[in-house]
């Protein structure tokens, strides 16, 4: 508290950074959260690049990388070859030693770090780059567990006119205080996320096919999708973020109504007779009336996402005009033959409809028990042959502008169960991650 206190009377950077954390109090998504983070820390500083890693098990898994310097030179549209890159948690890196040791590291050059120093600093990584680290900071990221969160490392710090700075005397404490109130941000939004994901954990034991992946993939697709979609129309950023904050937790529950369908049904290989058909539609309207009452945004968001997503832009699904109580038609929504009307078109929310692209475009190219997965080409062209029947032309316009992400939520995600435990809440890394530096 007296850091707090000694900072916020401080001018410039000092006051910069309390205004920086206060901010981050308006995000929950631990992906925009990260994304922040790391842009707000660097700012502090000056630094052309940083990268947060955060720990899982006996490694440190890179979270998010920034890198000015490389965006310009090389631009986003290149492989991006360190997606999943994870170093081993020992005292070996600069990162490694921090996490484990808890306290930070300002290396003004490491090309004089002591060759008989317990870490080193990694330049593999640098070399694959083309990029050279000379200055680093690296912070710990504490939470309230004993283990640290990860680490952020914050890289090359420069003058207005772009010429390497150093450190300041004051930077050490400026960015302790900004990334250890950060981490209160930080692990809130990942305690939110991962009871999601627990809930998550109970739908795939009734239906095996809703892994945390899928629903992790589904996430992220959305988020991608929402992000084009909104932009080509102009949104305003705050309502962007709004919607970019809670939709991935969002769309991870929109099958959750699952767990109240018989795992018979779920899993039946033939086809579903009518009344088992009935059962499993049902699980819309189920999952819906848990998120009914609207006590939160995230409610509202979730309400939506799950009532609507097996809805068709032709007016082809369901569950329709019902009243979501009785499953029964609402008054004057009736079709011909007594059947109730599907809404279509824009009467179906937009987060209804970017749930049912990024759904069926994974099912396409996952495997099933009762498919094998598609490649990716012929997945694209079913989604396009459906365009205006089953989807929103719009929205697909929006997937298939995002086309360049796609391996990587897949790489990011797989379904293989080695890599499960790895992928299990990670950072869905949303944002452009490529080039990471330090180490
Ligand atoms: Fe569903």
């Amino acid at each position: 508290m007296a850091l707090f206190c000694d900072l916020v009377r401080d001018i410039g950077k000092d006051r910069k950074a309390g205004h920086l954390a206060a901010s981050l109090s308006e995000l929950t998504d631990v992906d925009l959260l990260l994304e922040r983070i790391l842009k707000d820390a660097r700012s502090l500083i000056s630094a052309e690049a940083g990268s947060i890693y955060i720990r899982r098990g006996q490694k440190l898994v890179l979270a998010i990388s920034q890198n000015d310097y490389l965006e310009r030179v090389v631009g986003e549209s290149c492989e991006l070859p360190f997606l999943n890159y994870a170093l081993d948690l020992d005292h070996a890196s600069l990162a490694g030693y921090v996490a484990l040791e808890q306290r930070t590291l300002a290396i003004e050059n490491t090309a004089d770090i002591d060759p008989d120093a317990p870490f080193q600093h990694h330049t593999a990584v640098d070399k694959s780059a083309n990029y050279f680290t000379q200055t680093v900071m690296t912070l710990p990221i504490k939470g309230m567990l004993p283990e640290s969160i990860g680490v952020i490392q914050l890289i090359n710090p420069l003058d207005p006119h772009g010429r390497a700075k150093g450190f300041d005397e004051d930077d050490e404490k400026i960015l302790e205080f900004y990334v250890n109130s950060a981490a209160m941000s930080l692990e809130k939004a990942m305690m939110l996320r991962s009871l999601t994901l627990r809930n998550v954990e109970l739908i795939s034991r009734h239906d095996p096919q809703e892994t945390a992946a899928h629903a992790q993939r589904v996430a992220c697709l959305s988020a991608e999708i929402f992000e084009h979609w909104s932009t080509k129309r102009k949104t305003p950023y705050q309502e962007r973020l709004r919607v970019l904050d809670l939709f991935p937790l969002a769309a991870m529950l929109h099958d959750i109504g699952k767990t109240s369908v018989p795992r018979s049904i779920l899993t039946k290989p033939g086809r579903l007779d009518l009344k088992e058909r009935a059962t499993m539609e049902g699980h819309v309207l189920i999952g819906a009336r848990l998120f009914r009452q609207h006590r939160t945004q995230l409610d509202k968001l979730t309400y939506q996402v799950i009532l609507d997503h097996h809805e068709r832009w032709d007016g082809q699904g369901y569950p329709g005009w019902v009243d979501i109580d009785t499953g029964r038609p609402l008054p004057g929504r009736v079709g011909p033959g007594g059947r109730v009307l599907g809404k279509k078109g824009s009467e179906i929310s937009i987060y209804g409809r970017i749930l049912a692209v990024a759904d069926v475009y994974d099912a396409l190219v996952s495997r099933r028990s009762y498919k094998d997965s598609f490649d990716e080409s012929l997945s694209i062209q079913i989604m396009e042959q459906e365009s205006g029947h089953h989807f929103d032309p719009q929205v697909i316009e929006s997937l298939l502008a995002r086309r360049s992400v796609l391996r990587r939520i897949r790489d990011r995600f797989p379904d293989s169960e080695d890599n499960e435990e790895m992928a299990r809440e990670l950072p869905l890394a949303r944002a452009p991650l490529a080039y990471p530096v330090g180490a």
